[in-house]
């Protein structure tokens, strides 16, 4: 089902102290928030500490990333069995900063898609054009291409059980955001690369827009008709930023 959703991303960014004040922070901020599925991306020390304060709240969490292999000898992995231990619920795969800085591949990020989804936790598929890119107007050529290597490997139907996330690298972290047309022109050209094989799907699925959100942007572009949310790097760490953001989700009617 397609669903507003907000997730932070907290990068390498925490400590014992410094989460639980955000963390219970979030929890108090979010009371009363309907509509919206918010989620924090933790570091993977930190999961356990996540699910310590947010079990049996409606705030998620999950990884940043996850490894491709189940076990064995990969020094300094993390499985996707470790993250359902840790409870869960979902994991970023294919960060632009996991592609650019350790060098993952499609095909790499297709296998942690796939592993991650056979063990019942939700992909948060990243995808998104570096500012050379979008200057050589191949924005739509390599999202495609991003995306079809895990529906090649995952097949069409797994789409239905993962939420994609447009992230421009030139507007990480960079405060300059993608403007709600850019981004909605993106968003839309993504639904459509599944309409045709599947109407329903592509209507169902959730993309969210990464890239700079903060309190004083997210509605603007929360409020382009297939952009369905927010990652957010950031303004996550700042508990008034990220609770605003996910009010600013929220459906219009609610
Ligand atoms: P910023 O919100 O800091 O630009 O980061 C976006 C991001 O990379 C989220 O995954």
């Amino acid at each position: 089902m397609r669903v507003q959703m907000v997730l932070g991303n907290w990068k390498m960014h925490g400590s014992l102290v410094g989460n639980k004040t955000l963390l219970d922070g979030v929890l108090a901020g979010l009371a009363g928030v309907d509509g919206v599925t918010c989620g924090v991306c933790v570091p993977s020390p930190y999961l356990f500490q996540a699910q310590f304060i947010l079990q049996g709240s409606p705030v998620l969490w999950g990884a940043q990333n996850v490894s491709q292999y189940e076990k064995g000898a990969y020094t300094g992995e993390v499985s996707v069995s470790m993250l359902r231990d840790l409870g869960c619920s979902l994991t970023l795969v294919g960060h632009s900063e996991r592609r650019a800085i350790y060098g993952e591949s499609d095909a790499t990020v297709a296998e942690k898609f796939v592993a991650a989804q056979q063990a019942g936790i939700k992909p948060v598929l990243c995808v998104g054009e570096t500012l050379d890119e979008r200057e050589k107007n191949i924005t739509n050529d390599v999202v495609k291409r991003q995306i079809m290597a895990v529906v090649e490997k995952a097949g069409l139907d797994a789409m239905t059980n993962c939420v994609l996330a447009y992230e421009p690298v030139w507007a990480i972290g960079t405060g300059k955001t993608a403007s709600p047309q850019q981004a909605q022109d993106v968003h839309a050209f993504i639904r459509a690369l599944f309409a045709d094989k599947d109407a329903e799907l592509a209507q169902n699925l959730t993309i969210l827009y990464g890239g700079s959100v903060k309190a004083s942007n997210a509605a603007e572009l929360f409020s382009m008709p297939d952009i369905d949310g927010g990652l957010i790097g950031g303004a996550s760490l700042d508990t008034t930023e990220f609770v605003s953001i996910c009010k600013a989700a929220q459906p219009k009617a609610a």
